[in-house]
C-alpha cells in the first residue's frame, strides 16, 4: 500500500489531532490541519514543519457545510487527498443529578460530531472514487461500543460516526478506498479535562497518536484502544440492562461545560 502523501485531519488544533499531526509529519508529506482557532493551528503547523513535512491550516467550522466543501475541493485539487481523518469533536455537561442535558446543547453536540464527520466526508467521497484510492478515518468512541450514562447525545453521535464508518467500510471494498474506525479511551486532552471523575486507562495524546498511526499504517479497519478498556466494554455488554445501568450510573462523571457549546 503506497504512504499517504498528502493528509487532511480535522480537529488538528487540539488534543489528539494536534499530537496525530505531528506523529504523521514527515518529509515528503503535505498536511492541511483544519480547526476553528487559526492561532493553535499555527502553532501545530510550526511543529509539523519542524519534522521535515509541508503543511497548511485552514480555520473552519465542520459545521459550516458549503465552507468544508469548499475547502476540501480546493485542496484536492492542490493536492490530491490519500489520507482524510475526521477527528473534530465536542462535549459538554450538566447531566443529572445536575440536570437533564439540555436539548439545544445536545443538538450542537450531534450536529458537530455527526453531520461535521459527514461535512468532512462527503465533499472528497466522489474524487477518491474516480481515482479509486484514498483512505478515510473517523473518529469515534468507546462510548459508541458502550453508550455513557453521563454523555447520552455523545455517545449517540459517536456509536453514529462508527456506524457510518462500518458501513462506508463495506460499501468501498473493493474500490481501492480503506476506512477506519477510530474509538479512542479517556485521552488527556482539553476535551478529558472537563470529565471530573473516573477516567480509567487514560492515556496521553501522544500515546494515543502513536496507537492511531500505526493502525492507520496497517489500514485496520477499527482501532480501539487501550485494550483493557476495550475489553471491560465487550464484557459490560453481556450484562443484563439492570445490573450495566447500575455500573453506568455509579461511574458517571460530571462533564464540565464548553464555553464554546451551541455556539456555531
Ligand atoms: N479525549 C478523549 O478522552 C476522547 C475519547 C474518545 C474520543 N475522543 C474524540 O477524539 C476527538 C478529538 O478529541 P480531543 O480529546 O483531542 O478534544 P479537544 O482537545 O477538545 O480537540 C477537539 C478538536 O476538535 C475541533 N473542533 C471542535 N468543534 C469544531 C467545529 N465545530 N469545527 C471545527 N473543528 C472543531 C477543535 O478545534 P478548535 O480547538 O480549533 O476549536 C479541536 O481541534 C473528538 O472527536 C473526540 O470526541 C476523545
Amino acid at each position: 500500500m503506497a504512504e499517504p502523501r498528502s493528509i487532511v485531519l480535522t480537529g488538528a488544533s487540539s488534543g489528539i489531532g494536534a499530537a496525530l499531526a505531528v506523529t504523521l509529519a514527515r518529509p515528503g508529506r503535505s498536511l492541511l490541519l483544519m480547526g476553528r482557532d487559526g492561532g493553535r493551528l499555527a502553532g501545530v503547523a510550526e511543529a509539523v514543519r519542524a519534522r521535515g513535512a509541508d503543511a497548511a491550516t485552514a480555520a473552519v467550522p465542520v459545521t459550516d457545510a458549503a465552507a468544508m466543501a469548499e475547502t476540501l475541493a480546493r485542496r484536492d485539487a492542490s493536492h490530491p487527498v490519500d489520507l482524510l481523518i475526521a477527528n473534530a469533536g465536542v462535549t459538554s455537561g450538566r447531566i443529572p443529578p445536575d440536570g437533564p442535558e439540555p436539548p439545544g446543547q445536545a443538538r450542537w453536540i450531534v450536529t458537530t460530531n455527526l453531520i461535521g464527520m459527514l461535512n468532512t466526508v462527503e465533499p472528497l467521497l466522489p474524487a477518491m472514487l474516480a481515482r479509486r484510492a484514498g483512505h478515510i478515518a473517523l473518529v469515534s468512541s468507546m462510548a459508541a461500543l458502550r453508550p455513557q450514562a453521563d454523555e447520552p447525545s455523545y455517545s449517540a453521535a459517536k456509536a453514529g460516526v462508527r456506524a457510518y464508518g462500518i458501513a462506508l467500510r463495506a460499501w468501498l471494498r473493493g474500490q481501492g478506498i480503506a476506512v477506519t474506525v477510530i474509538c479512542p479511551g479517556f485521552v488527556t486532552s482539553p476535551m478529558s479535562a472537563r470529565h471530573v471523575g473516573p477516567k480509567p486507562y487514560e492515556i496521553s495524546a501522544e500515546r494515543a497518536a502513536a496507537i492511531i498511526a500505526r493502525g492507520l499504517a496497517r489500514r485496520r479497519a477499527e482501532i480501539l484502544f487501550p485494550w483493557q478498556l476495550h475489553l471491560l466494554v465487550r464484557l459490560g455488554n453481556l450484562l443484563p440492562p439492570v445490573l450495566a445501568d447500575r455500573i453506568e450510573r455509579s461511574l458517571a462523571a460530571r462533564i464540565l461545560p464548553d464555553p464554546r457549546a451551541g455556539r456555531d
